[in-house]
């Protein structure tokens, strides 16, 4: 499929509108507004990413400092997909992880587990259901430094009340 140029930068501080808007359109159709924030958004250490192509924002991520490094809200406008735009942004947080030698994880969607299986993360557990939402998989893209002490801590299970 036609891979398009995308420029993947951190959101700036006055372009939170474009994060809350492709959150709420395509991951909580129909739901009330705040569950487009998630909990750690304004956090000095969380970092929002953006695809672009020229002005426009086709797609959001949003990496935490949570139990290791955390993917969450990954979105991409629906008029947009299938052209590289998730996966430029996927494999920007990936390189942010190698480059602080961590691991990172994510609650997937099971309608998204091949898309980042094709990335190189792997499904950590059995599935799990997430109301209003459907069936999850955590899912694990491995440290630099497999050996290292970090790196176990970031595969520590996750205790039952990160699964949001
Ligand atoms: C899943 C999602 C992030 C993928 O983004 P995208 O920009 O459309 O994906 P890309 O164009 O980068 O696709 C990369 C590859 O993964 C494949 N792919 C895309 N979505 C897929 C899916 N859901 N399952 C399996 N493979 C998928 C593509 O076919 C493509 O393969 P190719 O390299 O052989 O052409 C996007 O469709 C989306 O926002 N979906 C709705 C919300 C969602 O599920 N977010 C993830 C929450 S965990």
């Amino acid at each position: 499929m036609e891979q398009d140029d995308f420029e993947v930068r951190p959101l700036r501080p006055g372009e939170r509108a474009l994060l809350h808007d492709l959150r709420a359109r395509v991951l909580r159709p129909g739901r009330p507004p705040e569950e487009s924030r998630f909990a750690g958004d304004d956090a000095p250490t969380t970092t929002h990413l953006g695809a672009f192509l020229g002005a426009r924002c086709v797609a959001v991520a949003s990496l935490y400092d949570e139990q290791g490094m955390r993917l969450r809200g990954v979105a991409v406008d629906p008029e947009m997909r299938g052209r590289g735009a998730g996966s430029a942004l996927v494999r920007r947080a990936q390189a942010m992880a190698a480059e602080a030698g961590r691991g990172l994880w994510c609650n997937a969607r099971a309608s998204a587990a091949g898309f980042y299986e094709r990335l190189g993360w792997a499904e950590d557990g059995e599935p799990f259901d997430l109301p209003h939402i459907g069936a999850h998989y955590v899912m694990r893209y491995p440290s630099p430094n497999p050996g290292s002490d970090r790196a176990a801590v970031d595969a520590q299970p996750l205790p039952g009340d990160e699964r949001r």
